[in-house]
């Protein structure tokens, strides 16, 4: 059996990964490596963590230590790292925590990488980045592979500073490597901060939806699924030392695509056409706030064949059902500290 460690695979992106690997291919020994902090959710993975090719680890990246004795006891042929803080918004509150997990626990994950390893024919390390490290677009243009790094949020720049970390290694320590950097994706299982599974959450409670600053901000949307399935083209088929940029050919502002959402809501929840377009509330802007991300996704597409199953319609109609029918679930991640957490982040809007 191959050992393949993925890390942060109770979260968002990770459990998609984590599933389609644990069915897709039973000659894996999957080892989910997560700390299972407020975005890590073991209920993510109920449908498969009875399967014999799966073992869950509770393991810190950033703790070195911990992370040799996981690679120590796995000898993994290769990593998929997905472990991180991921929401712009903490990192603007807590930056420190963002350059901690996402820079130094990828540096311990290299280092124990590269320390077990003497030979590294057959191994690969696949770092999961962001489009968000080229910074800001314009009215025109696209993110190619070749854009120029120019992150903007310290969640950002700790995603900038890792993928720097992980090609230096490859150039000093010939560490094989292969890095893709995605658009926002969506769908279920997302933690309800991110724009979408949020909005979903507020509508059903008739609560307000914030837009930030006049929301004519733009973004390229994924599925989720489609971005587990071009992880898996990458991590087999994709060339050594390569970035691949991974975007569903999505673009909308932020504002249209809450007048869908809330029209599909609508729909969906038996309301008057047009009520959950009246939570729309306008608040103050995050600072540094990106004006458009967009993505050019030709080299995935041209040379390992992928593309998006859905179109966004349909991705959306997926989520919000699911959204709807996991009610629980919601219930149980907003919890808690989440709770403080929201109260603090829209005290002074
Ligand atoms: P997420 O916040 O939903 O999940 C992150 C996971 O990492 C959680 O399970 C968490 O417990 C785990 N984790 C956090 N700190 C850890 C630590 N110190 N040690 C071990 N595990 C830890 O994130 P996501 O949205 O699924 O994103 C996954 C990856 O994809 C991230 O690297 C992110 O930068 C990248 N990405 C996300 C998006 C997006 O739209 N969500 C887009 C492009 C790239
Ligand atoms: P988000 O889901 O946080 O992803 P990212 O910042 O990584 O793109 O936000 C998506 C867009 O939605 C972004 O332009 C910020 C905006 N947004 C709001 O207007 N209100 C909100 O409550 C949130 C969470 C985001």
């Amino acid at each position: 059996m191959k050992n393949i460690i993925i890390t942060g695979g109770a979260g968002f992106i990770g459990s998609h990964v984590v599933r389609l690997f644990v069915n897709k291919y039973p000659n894996y020994r999957i080892i989910n490596a997560d700390f299972l902090t407020y975005a890590g959710n073991l209920e993510n993975l109920q449908d498969i963590d009875k399967a014999p090719n799966y073992v869950f680890e509770h393991v810190d990246i950033v703790d070195a230590t911990a992370v040799d004795a996981l690679f120590d006891k796995y000898q993994p042929e290769g990593v998929i790292h997905l472990a991180a803080e991921s929401h712009v918004d903490r990192s603007i509150k807590d930056p420190l925590a963002f350059l901690r997990t996402n820079i130094l626990g990828t540096a311990n994950l290299l280092n124990s990488f590269k320390r077990i390893h003497t030979d590294f024919e057959g191994k690969r390390f696949y770092h999961i980045s962001t489009d968000e490290v080229y910074g800001s677009l314009g009215a025109e243009g696209l993110f190619e592979e070749t854009t120029a790094y120019d992150p903007n949020s310290p969640y950002s720049a700790s995603k900038a500073g890792s993928d720097h970390f992980v090609r230096a290694y490859g150039e000093t320590y010939g560490l094989p490597y292969v890095i893709t950097n995605c658009s926002n994706n969506y769908g279920q299982h997302q933690f309800p901060e991110k724009l979408i599974p949020l909005f979903i959450n507020n509508i059903v409670q008739e609560k307000p939806l914030p837009v930030y600053g006049d929301g004519n901000y733009t973004r390229d949307w994924l599925y989720v699924v489609d971005h587990a399935r071009a992880i898996d083209l990458v991590f087999h088929n994709g060339k050594n030392a390569e970035t691949y940029n991974i975007g569903g050919f999505n673009e909308w502002t932020n504002l249209n695509l809450i007048k869908v959402l809330c029209t599909q809501m609508d729909q969906k929840l038996g309301r008057t056409t047009g009520s959950s377009e009246k939570l729309i509330t306008y608040v103050k802007d995050r600072p540094g706030h990106d004006k458009r991300y967009a993505i050019d996704a030709t080299k995935i597409q041209r040379e390992l064949g992928w593309e998006p199953s859905v179109t966004f319609e349909q991705g959306l109609g997926i989520t919000i059902d699911w959204y709807l029918a996991n009610q629980a679930w919601l219930k149980n991640v907003t919890s808690g500290s989440y709770q403080d957490y929201y109260k603090n982040m829209y005290a002074n809007s």
